[in-house]
């Protein structure tokens, strides 16, 4: 199943209850690679995927994440996360090849600069603002292919942080699960253009 992302943006809407049917490996895989096909700024690409399927380890991260239903419902929870910190020290991997060769040299010496001035916090908040664009990619990906979701904020980072081992400067974004829908959810409810745009 395939559709156009008009289809898949009019469509998707926040699933919590899923069938009990396993999603393909290839399946995520795809899911994956059409998110890290999001932009970053200097195509830092920060974000991070641990994909959930194991059923002890979910029921744990049901647990961590405030006994969300979508979370125990779905087969797969994503745990979407950015990492400055590796995005830094792989810098080399994310410049492209095909840039002039001064400016490959100039993004090579300034990126660990620039962000190694700012304090780990500050950092991570700006991977966090990277990352957040690979979220709605991963929404929109998962429709497009026919697959539903439920973006989750409400979990306690530091539970899931223990849970899955990662280091403080990890930080974890959202959780992500995925699955068909067994349940129409809700139709959508968003303010008026009048409300929220203004042409100048
Ligand atoms: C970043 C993010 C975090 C969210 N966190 C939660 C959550 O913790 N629990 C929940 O039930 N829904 C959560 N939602 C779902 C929103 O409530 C939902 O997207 C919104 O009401 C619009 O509905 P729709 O997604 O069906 O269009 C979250 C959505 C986003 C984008």
């Amino acid at each position: 199943m395939s559709m156009t992302l008009r289809e898949a943006i009019e469509t998707r809407r926040s699933i919590r209850k899923y069938k009990q049917q396993p999603i393909p490996r290839e399946d995520i895989e795809e899911m994956l690679r059409l998110t890290g096909l999001a932009p970053s700024a200097w195509n830092i690409q920060p974000w991070r995927f641990i994909v959930v399927t194991n059923a002890e380890k979910k029921r744990e991260l049901y647990f961590a994440a405030n006994q969300h239903p979508q979370v125990d419902s779905a087969l797969a929870v994503v745990i979407l996360t950015s990492d400055m910190e590796d995005a830094i020290l792989r810098k080399g991997e994310s410049i492209h090849p095909d840039l002039p060769k001064e400016e490959k040299q100039w993004l090579k010496e300034n990126i660990p600069g620039i962000l190694g001035k700012q304090t780990m916090e500050q950092r991570g908040r700006w991977g966090v603002a990277q990352t957040n664009i690979a979220l709605a990619y991963l929404l929109l990906a998962a429709r497009s292919m026919g697959y539903d979701s439920s973006p989750t904020y409400g979990f306690h980072p530091a539970k899931v942080r223990q849970l899955f081992n990662l280091p403080e400067y990890v930080q974890i974004v959202a959780l992500i699960p995925i699955g068909k829908r067994a349940e129409e959810g809700q139709p959508h409810h968003r303010h008026p253009l009048e409300r929220i745009v203004r042409y100048v």
